[in-house]
């Protein structure tokens, strides 16, 4: 097994630098009370207005949900993706009660998968998100009502081996993970300068 850490300029949380994304996953079985840890801690993240725009449906290997979020797949993730043992669809309300459009439903939903993923990494569980997916056959498959999107699909399970993925996916597999320098993101004065912390 690969095992993929960052190469920190400061200190992270060990979590934090361990986690990746791998392609590889066992077939191994995710325990249920580690699914329900992972959406636990997704449920505590914070929202604006304390809306939680954030739903989830929950494939399971073997299931009808699991085989139908794999029809959402494109033809990349479709080489690996569904032999994960559990899959799940990311869905954003895009609405608030009032109707009004929520414009941080997308961000509120990604920082639940933050602390879904962190949380995995304290059960020993890896997280590989797709974008790679068709909302639109999600929406149906899944009855997904208007002011709903399907955002991401998220795959969930124990690392595997490397060699047992498609040759299209070995490389990326090992190889190492990479970032610009903090410098080039966090700025001060004005857009693009750089801030004097770094
Ligand atoms: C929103 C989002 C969409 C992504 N879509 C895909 C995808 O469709 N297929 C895939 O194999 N990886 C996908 N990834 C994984 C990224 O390529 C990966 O997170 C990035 O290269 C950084 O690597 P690391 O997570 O191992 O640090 C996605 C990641 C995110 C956060």
């Amino acid at each position: 097994m690969h095992v993929k850490s960052a190469s920190n300029d400061y200190p992270i949380h060990p979590h934090l630098k361990e986690r990746w994304s791998p392609r590889a996953f066992d077939n191994r079985f995710i325990e249920p009370e580690k699914i329900r840890s992972l959406f636990e801690a997704a449920r505590w993240s914070p929202s604006a207005g304390n809306i939680q725009p954030w739903y989830f449906i929950l494939g399971l290997k073997g299931t009808e949900t699991f085989e139908n979020i794999t029809k959402t797949l494109d033809e990349f993730n479709l080489l690996w993706a569904p032999r994960v043992p559990m899959l799940f669809i990311t869905v954003a309300s895009k609405v608030n009660s009032n109707g009004d459009y929520n414009h941080t439903a997308l961000y509120d939903l990604g920082q639940s998968i933050a602390h879904l993923t962190f949380q995995a990494m304290e059960e020993g569980l890896y997280v590989h998100q797709m974008s790679g997916f068709y909302p639109e056959i999600a929406k149906t498959l899944f009855d997904i009502p208007e002011n709903y999107e399907p955002v991401t699909v998220v795959a969930v399970g124990y690392m595997g081996r490397a060699d047992t993925l498609h040759p299209r996916m070995a490389k990326g597999e090992v190889k190492p993970r990479e970032r610009r320098k903090a410098s080039e993101s966090v700025f001060s004065g004005k857009f693009n300068m750089p801030s004097s912390i770094f």
